[in-house]
């Protein structure tokens, strides 16, 4: 499991999410938060789910359904572009979405139009630091990581989304109710989830001219990273994720 995700139940769990609420994932991937706020809100709530990956909502449609959550209804919605008629939401959530896209402001502001009155907008982000890396025995992490946000930042995504955040939910309006920041740990004792990411990257990577098949070997990144990992010794720093709710005045 991505390690970024461990810490997102508390911060989404925070927001107080009311049995019977309708709520609006956004870049839902394969569900995984989705299914989180669908047992907040309850069998009455509503859960409107949205990626433009094809084969993630597949993936998402095909995870069988929880009789004590709210119903998931997964469609295809490109968030660069104008969104389709969906109703008003009491909440909406994203997790690494923001960062990906071309305009942040565009997709926010329309994101605030399908907010009622009242509504919480609550989105765990990133952005590229220079902090984890200090350690010069981190050679190959430090290659990963260069190397994944090179290739976010090649795709028109915004590399310090997540530390500009809060700035940018205020100037569309939002009152901030929660802003804070953790940093992302591999641990010693786990398996690194590098190779699975790396693996789902490397055709972005390849399409970016960022790095080649040859460059990363995919197949021997585990013991390489597990060498590299058990020479280092400790936990390693490897990303700061960005957790900031604001709420809709009015
Ligand atoms: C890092 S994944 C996060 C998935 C999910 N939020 C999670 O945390 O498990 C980013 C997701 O954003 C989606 N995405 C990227 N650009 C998008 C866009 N323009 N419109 C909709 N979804 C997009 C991708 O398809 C992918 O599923």
């Amino acid at each position: 499991m991505n390690p970024a995700n461990s810490e997102s139940p508390r911060f989404f769990d925070s927001l107080g999410i009311a049995s019977g609420s309708r709520v609006l994932d956004v870049g839902c991937g394969n569900g995984d938060l989705s299914r989180f706020v669908a047992r907040l809100a309850g069998p009455s709530g509503e859960i409107i789910a949205i990626d433009s990956n094809q084969s993630a909502l597949k993936a998402a449609c095909a995870i069988s359904k929880d009789p004590d959550a709210a119903p998931i209804d997964y469609r295809a919605v490109d968030l660069s572009r104008d969104l389709p008629e969906l109703g008003r939401f009491d909440v909406i959530v994203g997790r690494r979405i923001l960062m990906y896209l071309p305009d942040t402001s565009a997709t926010l502001s329309r994101l605030v139009g399908l907010a009622k009155p009242g509504a919480v907008l609550a989105f765990q982000e990133h952005a590229r630091r220079n902090v984890p890396f200090d350690h010069p025995a981190l050679t190959l992490h430090r290659q990963l990581y260069d190397w994944t946000w090179d290739t976010v930042a090649a795709e028109g995504g915004d590399v310090t989304l997540g530390k500009n955040l809060d700035e940018k939910m205020r100037a569309h309006g939002l009152s901030i109710i929660q802003a804070y920041s953790e940093v992302v740990l591999i641990e010693p004792d786990q398996p690194s989830f590098l190779p699975t990411l790396m693996r789902v990257m490397l055709p972005r990577l390849v399409k970016r001219g960022v790095s080649t098949e040859g460059e990363v070997q995919v197949d021997t990144l585990a013991q390489r990273l597990e060498k590299e990992h058990q020479a280092f010794g400790g936990a390693i720093v490897w990303d700061q994720a960005f957790f900031v709710a604001g709420r809709v005045v009015g």
